[in-house]
C-alpha cells in the first residue's frame, strides 16, 4: 500500500517537474524564431563581459555559502561533541576577523574592480557608429527613429518605425534614449546591459550584435499600468539586409489599388486613426501612437506583445483594452464591412 502511495507521489512530483520546466524554459513569445530573452544567452562581445562577471559572481557566491556551512557545520558537530560551546578567543576572533570582515572586504573590492572594468567597456563610444538610432519611450511602446550616423537629435529623422529595431550585425550601433513622460529602462539582454530611460536627458549606449537573430527587449523600470508588455524586438541582420530594410523604412506608404484597401484607406482617413498615427505620404499625421507607414512589416503588434496577423490586427484596433488594459489607444467603433477594409489597408503597408 506504502509503495503504490509512494510511487504515485513519485509520477505526479516527475509530472509536476516536467510542466516546470516547460514553463520555466519556454520563451515568453511564441514566435519560434525569437530568441530566449537572457542575460545568459549573449550574441555580443558586451552582454558575453556581462554574461562572464555574473558566472564569476555566482561561483564566488556559491563558494562562500559552501565554506559557511561546512563552518557552521564544524562548529555544531564540535559543540555537540565536546559539550562545549565556546571556541578559545583567539580562534574566534580570529575566524571573525578572517570570515567577517577581510574576506568580504575583498569579495566586493574585487566586485567593484570588474564591474567598473566592464562598465566602463561596454559604454566605451565606437569611432564611427555605422547609424545612430533615437529611441523614445513612449506609455507603453517605443518610438525608434533612424538618422544619419553624425546627425544631431534635432534632424529629421531618415526614417521612423515602431517597438522593432533592426541593426547591422557586427557593426556599432549607437542608440540615444529620449523619454517625455516617465523614466523607462532599454534593456535586450541578450546584446547590452540596461539603460536608463530619462525625461530631460538623452542616455547612450552602443549595440554590436555578434551573429544574426531576432532578440526581445523590455522596459525595466517600472512605468505605470502597461509596464510589463513594453516590449520590443532587435533584429541583427547582414549590412545589406539591413541597408535595404532602412531603404524601405525610409520610403513613404505606397498607394493602395485593390478597391477594398482603397475603402480601408477611406476609413482610416476618415476615421480618429488618422489624428493618432502617422503614415507617410497621405495627410495621416498623428504623432500620439506608432508610426503606421509600414506596419505590415512588423513582426510583433502592441509593443511586442501579439505577434502582427490580420486576426490579431483586427482585434486589437476593435478592442485594444482587450489586449492591453490601460493602453492608450481608445478602440475603434467600426462596422464589420469598414473594420475589414481598414485591416486590408492596414495589411498593404509594407
Ligand atoms: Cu516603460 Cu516600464
Amino acid at each position: 500500500m506504502m509503495l503504490r502511495h509512494s510511487r504515485k507521489a513519485g509520477r505526479r512530483l516527475a509530472k509536476a517537474t516536467c510542466l516546470l520546466t516547460v514553463v520555466l524554459f519556454t520563451p515568453a513569445c511564441s514566435d519560434a524564431t525569437v530568441n530566449i530573452q537572457s542575460a545568459l544567452h549573449p550574441a555580443s562581445g558586451d552582454a558575453g563581459m556581462i554574461t562572464r562577471l555574473w558566472w564569476w559572481m555566482l561561483a564566488g557566491g556559491a563558494v562562500v555559502l559552501a565554506a559557511v556551512l561546512v563552518a557552521l557545520g564544524i562548529g555544531l558537530w564540535r559543540g555537540r561533541r565536546n559539550g562545549d560551546h565556546s571556541p578559545s578567543f583567539r580562534l574566534g576572533w580570529g575566524l571573525v576577523l578572517t570570515g567577517g570582515v577581510i574576506a568580504p572586504l575583498l569579495a566586493a573590492v574585487l566586485v567593484v574592480v570588474f564591474s567598473v572594468r566592464i562598465g566602463h567597456s561596454v559604454t566605451t563610444e565606437a569611432p564611427e557608429p555605422y547609424v545612430t538610432i533615437d529611441v523614445v519611450g513612449r506609455r507603453w511602446w517605443w518610438e525608434v527613429r533612424y538618422r544619419d550616423a553624425g546627425a544631431p537629435a534635432g534632424d529629421e529623422p531618415v526614417a521612423v518605425t515602431a517597438n522593432e529595431i533592426h541593426i547591422p550585425v557586427g557593426e556599432p550601433v549607437r542608440v540615444r534614449l529620449h523619454s517625455d513622460n516617465v523614466i523607462h529602462s532599454f534593456w535586450v539582454p541578450n546584446l547590452q546591459g540596461k539603460a536608463d530611460v530619462i525625461p530631460g536627458q538623452v542616455n547612450e549606449l552602443w549595440l554590436n550584435a555578434g551573429e544574426a537573430g531576432v532578440f526581445r527587449g523590455q522596459c525595466t523600470e517600472y512605468c505605470g499600468l502597461q509596464h510589463a508588455l513594453m516590449g520590443f524586438l532587435v533584429v541583427a541582420e547582414p549590412a545589406e539586409a539591413f541597408d535595404e530594410w532602412l531603404r524601405v523604412q525610409a520610403a513613404p506608404a505606397v498607394e493602395p489599388v485593390d478597391p477594398a484597401a482603397v475603402r480601408g484607406r477611406d476609413v482610416f482617413m476618415e476615421s480618429a486613426c488618422s489624428a493618432c498615427h502617422t503614415v507617410r505620404g497621405t495627410p495621416a499625421d498623428g504623432e500620439q501612437g506608432p508610426d503606421l507607414t509600414h506596419v505590415a512589416g512588423r513582426r510583433t503588434l502592441a509593443a511586442a506583445t501579439i505577434e502582427n496577423t490580420p486576426g490579431h490586427m483586427g482585434g486589437w484596433v476593435a478592442d485594444p483594452q482587450n489586449v492591453k488594459p490601460g493602453s492608450l489607444m481608445p478602440p475603434t467603433p467600426l462596422g464589420p464591412q469598414e473594420l475589414r477594409a481598414l485591416i486590408t489597408y492596414l495589411e498593404t503597408l509594407r
